[in-house]
């Protein structure tokens, strides 16, 4: 798979323990079992997937469902580690899946499955025979209520590479981050979408992070993120309203608050907006998430036209990360989001003046703004 490759840094290497992260119900184990399948379609010798989650009939019903046939894919329900291991030993597999980590046990050791002491053996034991064997190893883990993988320090260290699955599970939308990667990159995302059949890679982010509207909407920007050395146009929502007590509301999905926070209170020193007066929602479409600096500029903007209650025009994107001054400050891989901004077929683009002056020669300079400052950003946009 694509784009589980991309986020390995190129794919999987011989003996490779990566650790699988994810809430609960997110598609850890649909991702491993279809990883799984299109391993086995191309092995010379048996893929293993280990459940001590689920029955066989669960995992049968799954396969159904993602219309899995495969013989060199072998499914076995166990959660004694030592049986893992032997036939890890005895088959040599092309590929072993444990789902997941914390139903394992090693017999000899006197201590509940799923606590640190067992997790660490059983992880410590897989994680030899696989270098030993030269065999890599999915292990599902599971996320903690607090966010952590469980157990998550001793695992952590143990394993070459840890991957978090996360999304909405409302929504389609899920991304594969690498948090730690021996062999690759940690800024590489995956893209996949939840469908009735299964996940469904998404080459292309295109216009998934957009929404239809019926014309110019007050509220809304299209800002564009990076993640990796992949770019996203993801649309800003911000809806504010006369805050009717004392203490304005901040909600906010998909964006940090404290940044949130920061950019109101530039927008009430230099654009003189009373955001104390306001409750402000925030949300970044389609369930997407970042904390990049660089989508201050549609931010801030949206912000401003949901005061105002003045679109922004259409078809008009930005970047760009807000200092403290107000000032519009350059930022990374500007080139690559105006290619994607011009790509998606936007008109205009407002991007940071120093990234604006270095932009390639290739790119149409009529259809850039550069801005020095948010004021400045705020001129253009919404005079
Ligand atoms: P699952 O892989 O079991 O999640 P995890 O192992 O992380 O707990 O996926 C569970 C959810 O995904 C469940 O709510 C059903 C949904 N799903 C689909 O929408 N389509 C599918 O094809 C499959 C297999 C699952
Ligand atoms: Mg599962």
């Amino acid at each position: 798979m694509e784009e589980l490759d991309r986020v390995l840094g190129g794919g999987l290497v011989g003996g490779e323990v990566v650790l699988l992260g994810g809430d609960p119900g997110i598609g850890k184990s649909t991702l491993l079992l279809q990883a799984a399948a299109s391993a086995a379609a191309e092995a010379p010798v048996p893929v293993l997937y280990a459940t001590g989650e689920e029955s066989l009939e669960q995992i049968r019903l799954r396969a159904q469902r993602l219309q899995i046939v495969s013989r060199n894919l072998r499914v076995f329900s166990e959660t004694d580690a030592e049986r893992v291991i032997e036939v890890m030993e005895k088959e040599k597999p092309a590929l072993v899946v444990v789902d997941s980590i914390q139903t394992l046990f090693w017999p000899t050791l006197e201590a509940a499955p799923g606590g640190v002491a067992q997790l660490r053996e059983c992880t410590a034991r897989i994680t030899h025979t696989a270098k030993t064997f030269s065999i890599p190893v999915f292990l599902v883990g599971h996320v903690t209520k607090e966010g952590a993988l469980a157990g998550p320090m001793v695992l952590e260290h143990m394993v070459d590479a840890v991957l978090i699955f996360e999304g909405d599970p409302q929504r389609q939308l899920r991304l594969l981050r690498a948090k730690k990667n021996r062999y690759g990159s940690t800024q590489e995302v995956g893209l996949f979408a939840m469908g009735d059949d299964g996940l469904r890679e998404v080459p292309e982010a295109g216009g998934l992070f957009l929404e239809e509207h019926e014309g110019a909407v007050a509220g809304v920007a299209a800002g564009v993120a990076l993640e990796g050395s992949r770019p996203f146009v993801v649309e800003v929502q911000v809806l504010s309203a006369a805050s009717a007590f004392g203490v304005p509301q901040r909600r906010v999905a998909g964006f940090d608050a404290t940044r949130l926070s920061l950019l109101l209170a530039v927008l009430e020193k230099h654009l003189g907006f009373q955001g104390s007066a306001w409750d402000v929602f925030l949300n970044l479409a389609g369930g997407f998430r970042s904390g990049e600096p660089a989508l201050d500029l549609p931010v801030a903007l949206a912000a401003v036209s949901s005061f105002r209650n003045h679109p922004l025009p259409e078809r008009t994107a930005l970047f760009g990360e807000v200092g403290l001054a107000g000032e519009v400050r350059a930022i990374q891989g500007a080139a690559l989001r105006a290619r994607e901004a011009l790509r998606m077929g936007f008109q205009r683009v407002l991007l940071p003046h120093r990234n604006f002056k270095e932009l390639p020669a290739t790119l149409p300079a009529e259809r850039f703004v550069g801005v020095r400052t948010l004021p400045e950003a705020v001129g253009h946009l919404l005079s």
